[in-house]
């Protein structure tokens, strides 16, 4: 596999960095995962809308502008065999003396590395997906896309110990986002989903979910979601980069929402095949 690392595109073998990187000292920096459908990326301009956003939240000056990213981007799924890629970068503090302070006068470190997109399994469509719950113990700036992510990566294991894909995180009664996916709810006939504060990352798949609604005259609303109304929804989606759009059948090994998915999932799942790049 070919990455991108300061510059250069090189074999993944020979990418290193310093074992002074803050980025590996202290989790010192951002991400974003762009998924790529037959080679053109989806909504890139909205990822790196929200790179700023992470970027001036840990006070770290963007090393590029939009039309650098879109090219290194543009390289390293050209250098690719295949199709269908996420492409992953981080952008770290960069390589100093270990020092809590921010180090003066150093470059920051930029890596970029594209593999095979792993979207959901037919059956997994079909049948939905299990979650369990937990209550959302991170840090208060969720908003920012940081490479920091033991807290979400713990909440993740949560899941994967009882068999399902996702914990869904409840914080002071109310429901944030999952530990690597948003969370939206079905009510009535209505989209209900958390508002985009502090407490959960503005996803992308998110928002192209609200935009395909409002196109499709799907009512959605933004509020403050319960944490009884959420578990006593009619349907409850997880979406992500990866995930696109799944439906949740499963909560806390108990069947959820008549344990299949719901008629408005489908109808927004559909409206994601037909508005992906083709
Ligand atoms: N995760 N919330 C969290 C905590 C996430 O990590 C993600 C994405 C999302 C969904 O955001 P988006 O729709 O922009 O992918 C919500 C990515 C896929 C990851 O870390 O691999």
């Amino acid at each position: 596999m070919i990455v991108y690392l300061n510059g250069e595109f090189l074999p993944i073998e020979e990418a290193k960095i310093s074992v002074l990187d803050r980025g590996f000292i202290y989790g010192d920096g951002v991400y974003e995962l762009i998924p790529v459908y037959r080679r053109k990326s989806f909504r890139l301009p909205q990822h790196l809308t929200r790179l700023q956003h992470s970027l001036d939240g840990i006070r770290l000056t963007n090393p590029h502008t939009d039309a650098q990213w879109t090219s290194i981007v543009g390289e390293i799924i050209a250098r690719q065999p295949y199709e269908d890629q996420g492409v992953y970068f981080q952008v770290t503090r960069g390589v100093a003396k270990r020092d809590h302070t921010f180090p003066k006068d150093v470059p920051a470190t930029v890596f970029m590395m594209s593999n095979p997109l792993a979207t959901p399994s037919a059956d997994q469509i079909e049948c939905g997906v299990a979650v369990v719950t937990a209550e959302d113990n991170r840090w208060r700036r969720c908003d920012l896309k940081t490479i920091s992510l033991v807290g979400n990566v713990l909440m993740r294991q949560l899941a994967a110990d009882a068999g399902g894909v996702e914990t869904v995180m409840f914080r002071d009664g109310h429901l944030t986002e999952a530990s690597a996916s948003n969370v939206l709810i079905v009510k009535g006939g209505v989209i209900v989903a958390p508002p985009k504060d502090e407490l959960i990352l503005p996803g992308i798949t998110y928002g192209a979910t609200w935009e395909f609604a409002r196109e499709a005259g799907i009512p959605f609303e933004i509020r403050p979601v319960p944490k009884e109304e959420a578990l006593a929804a009619d349907e409850m989606w997880l979406t992500s980069s990866t995930k696109e759009v799944l439906a949740i059948t499963t909560v806390d090994g108990r069947p959820f929402a008549g344990g299949k998915p719901g008629p408005l999932f489908r109808k927004m799942h559909a409206l994601f095949q037909a508005r992906k790049p083709r």
